[in-house]
């Protein structure tokens, strides 16, 4: 289901990363059907994290055949270099990372002038100063909760204190970007995440890895 404008309703965004991928369509139909809001998917390559995952056409060939919300997460060290080819193969959310090797703000500026929807991460041992300069020019923040680059690994409390800053700058200002949690998000840690003030719940394992995944995204809204 589309949903994107009210910063404080409860999002469940299943990672691609954690299904079976030798039966994909299956499997995202299921995330459909679960009641999940958006469908994420972790595009690694390599340099900015030491694994690979897919590319573009991957992205396209998701898009294509099922019409959801496709929330996609460039851990990449180029991002620039790729954001036309992720517009055009359909993102709905396009997510870079500060710590990578661009102009953060042009390739947000970018990425809101192709009508899509710009997030901003974070791994975990980047300070949230570093984000800071950003937070007006986006609608999405993404704390990492894991260092990225595998599904899982064990939640860090410790990124709690940047849910908890993005939540106060976002009201000292009044700004209305989402905040979302990424990595060893399940049913405990999404109330911690979401008592900090996190409303996007990214699950890996916790959903695509129950075998209710309709009872594991319910349980992850709380
Ligand atoms: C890690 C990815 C996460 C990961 C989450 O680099 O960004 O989205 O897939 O997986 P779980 O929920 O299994 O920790
Ligand atoms: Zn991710």
């Amino acid at each position: 289901m589309r949903k994107f404008d009210d910063p404080e309703e409860i999002i469940i965004a299943p990672s691609i990363l954690a299904a079976d991928w030798s039966r994909l369509a299956e499997e995202v139909a299921r995330a459909i059907r679960s009641g999940a809001d958006w469908l994420h998917l972790d595009v690694m390559d390599g340099h900015f994290v030491d694994n690979i995952s897919f590319g573009p056409q991957f992205v396209q060939t998701l898009t294509s055949t099922n019409d959801f919300f496709y929330d996609v997460h460039l851990m990449i060290e180029r991002p620039d270099h790729y954001l036309d080819r992720f517009i055009k193969a359909g993102a709905d959310n396009l997510t870079v990372h500060v710590e990578a090797n661009h102009d953060v703000a042009e390739s947000l500026r970018r990425i809101r002038a192709a009508g899509v929807k710009a997030g901003l991460s974070l791994r975990p041992e980047t300070d949230f100063s570093l984000v800071e300069p950003y937070l007006d020019q986006i609608d999405l923040l993404l704390v990492m909760t894991v260092v990225p680059g595998f599904g899982g690994q064990k939640f860090m409390l410790e990124t709690m204190a940047s849910v908890a800053a993005a939540k106060k700058y976002r009201e000292a200002r009044g700004l209305s970007f989402h905040i979302e949690v990424d990595g060893g998000i399940y049913e405990e840690t999404a109330v911690t995440a979401r008592d900090h003030g996190a409303n996007v719940l990214v699950a890996g394992t916790a959903a695509f890895g129950a075998p209710d995944m309709t009872a594991a995204v319910r349980a992850l809204r709380g």
